[in-house]
């Protein structure tokens, strides 16, 4: 059980992250979008979605942090184990909050707006269970155990355990000990990677970066009077044919 749970597992749910995009692009390149429906409801829109977007970056970032990077990395690097905690705890909280309000207002806007409810498919109610379930289980691990309660050092076991799986080596005994709501959220996400490809979080790998960094676009204001309109194809081919009957024909020689 406990190699199904934490190597079978996470390993199908990869397998099926990949092959599902390679699929999703092959078959549906139409339907790889946002699927906004900012036209149908925007003022919970407007507010949720910049908390939700904001809050995950924090998130990603908090985690990337502190799955990827070693304690004796942070330890080297100066940072003690203290100081580490006291950052990941209050950031993550603050992070986390911004997620959970954005992610409850645009669920609350697909429950009370009738037209957004009625455009929202079976795969986008399963993504928001998903959504909601893994900040769920993030937030009361992070708020129940690390602010209220005595702690949980998940650097030791999960983080271990999860930087395993990419180097193909997962220790799966390193899971057998963790709080319960540690393990549901671990497993979650990998639950949610194998989903990733069949829901609208497709988008990601599609955000306007380039956008960022296109050049500028420049306006200029129109004084005197307005330049002459382009002339039309019309125009052009008549043009054309007046030059040619009025050239000289040529002796050919
Ligand atoms: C396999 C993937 C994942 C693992 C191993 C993982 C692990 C963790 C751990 C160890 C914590 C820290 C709890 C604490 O501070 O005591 C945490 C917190 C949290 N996680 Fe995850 N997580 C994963 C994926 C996700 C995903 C996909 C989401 C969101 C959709 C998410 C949302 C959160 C939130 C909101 C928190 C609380 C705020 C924070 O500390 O950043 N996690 N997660």
């Amino acid at each position: 059980m406990t190699t199904l749970l934490w190597v079978v597992l996470p390993y199908a749910c990869l397998a099926v992250f990949v092959a599902g995009h390679v699929w999703r692009w092959r078959h549906d390149q139409f339907g790889w979008t946002t699927h906004t429906s900012q036209v149908l409801e925007n003022r919970l829109l407007r507010l949720g979605s910049p908390m939700f977007h904001l809050g995950m970056l924090g998130v990603i970032g908090g985690h990337a942090l502190g799955l990827l990077v070693p304690a004796s990395v942070t330890e080297a690097v100066g940072i003690s184990e203290h100081a580490y905690h006291l950052v990941a705890v209050s950031a993550g909280t603050v992070a986390g909050t911004l997620l959970l309000v954005g992610l409850a207002l645009l669920i609350a806007r697909r429950i009370v707006n009738r037209r957004v409810r009625r455009a929202t498919t079976t795969m986008d109610k399963v993504l928001y269970v998903a959504l909601a379930a893994m900040v769920g289980l993030g937030m009361f691990a992070t708020v129940a155990t690390n602010v209220i309660g005595d702690g949980y050092d998940y650097r030791s076991t999960i983080a271990v355990w999860f930087r395993g799986i990419f180097w193909l080596h997962p220790q799966s005994e390193l899971m057998t000990d963790v709080p319960l709501a540690y393990q549901l959220h671990a497993l979650g996400g990998f639950v949610l990677l194998a989903l990733w490809p069949f829901t609208r979080l497709v988008h990601v790998w599609s955000a306007p970066l380039a956008y960022l960094l296109r050049p500028y676009v420049v306006y200029r204001s129109r004084r005197g009077p307005a330049p002459a309109a382009a002339p039309t194809p019309a125009a052009v081919r008549d043009a054309e044919v007046r030059d040619a009957e009025r050239r000289p024909v040529s002796s050919g020689r």
